[in-house]
């Protein structure tokens, strides 16, 4: 029988899994995004690509149902799978770093969720802050922990947007996505076609890639990312497996298309 991927029933996901998404629902409002903006978005911490690699080794997503290994092979089995279809160079990249914003640990705390036992700040599916939570979150039961959801600024399906402001204008849960997005945006020598950068900000934003839902905030142009973002997505989920890669002897392979998207110095985070 083929492999189903996130399968989220009581039966088959680990109980860290729902405990990881309740504290997410409970703890994600339009606040706490804003604040962990100003503190995570200071890129005054550099580091080199390959060492922050390496970093992801230390880390297993707590909110993944379909993988127990390190960060860094989930990383590696999308990317070698991305040049085993022979796409574009830029896109097998994206492969290999899409993830690496979860190294927001190595500065992260408990208390944000952004720690490697407290990850509710940093990893899972990702919703809109400052409107109506959609049913098509996983564990929709949660959303009504959500204290933006008692608060009449943030409680209607538009909530604090105007309708059809698009998608680059909608606030979304904090994570490695944005992280990582802002992280590049802000990189001086970043080279990376805007369709890498779109896969990098919104690969965990399902609710609206695979659940269609927050509509009435889209614009005809989001339809673009989402063809791009469901393109990158089959690489995301379903090459997901237990085979297991050594990080140092795909370097020679995978550094000169760093360098040649995101030049060769340090990345500042
Ligand atoms: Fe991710
Ligand atoms: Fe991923």
């Amino acid at each position: 029988m083929d492999k189903v991927f996130r399968d989220y029933r009581e039966s088959k996901a680990k109980a860290a899994v729902k405990e990881h998404y309740r504290k997410m629902r409970a703890n994600q409002t339009v606040s706490y995004v804003e604040k962990m903006k100003k503190k995570y978005l200071t890129y005054d911490k550099p580091l080199m690509l390959w060492d922050a690699l390496k970093n992801l080794d230390d880390l297993i997503d707590v909110s993944d149902p379909d993988l127990d290994l390190p960060n860094v092979q989930h990383l590696i089995q999308s990317a070698e799978a991305i040049r085993r279809d022979k796409r574009a160079d830029w896109m097998q990249l994206v492969g290999l770093i899409h993830d690496l914003g979860k190294i927001m640990f190595l500065w992260g705390s408990d208390e944000d969720g952004t720690s490697q036992k407290e990850q509710w700040g940093m990893v899972g599916d990702v919703f809109v802050v400052g409107c109506t939570l959609p049913n098509s979150c996983v564990y929709p039961e949660f959303n009504s922990l959500n204290p933006d959801m008692s608060d009449s600024r943030y409680n209607s399906l538009t909530g604090k947007y105007k309708k059809g402001c698009g998608l680059k204008n909608l606030e979304l849960a904090w994570g490695h996505d944005e992280y990582l997005f802002q992280v590049l945006e802000h990189h001086s020598t970043n080279r990376l076609p805007e369709e890498a950068m779109a896969m990098i900000r919104y690969h965990s934003f399902y609710p609206w890639h695979s659940g269609n839902s927050y509509t009435e905030l889209l614009q005809r142009e989001d339809e673009k990312y989402l063809n791009w973002i469901r393109d990158f997505n089959k690489y995301d989920l379903y090459t997901k497996s237990n085979q297991t890669y050594d990080l140092d002897s795909l370097k020679n392979y995978y550094l000169p298309i760093a360098e040649k998207y995101l030049g060769k110095g340090p990345i500042y985070w």
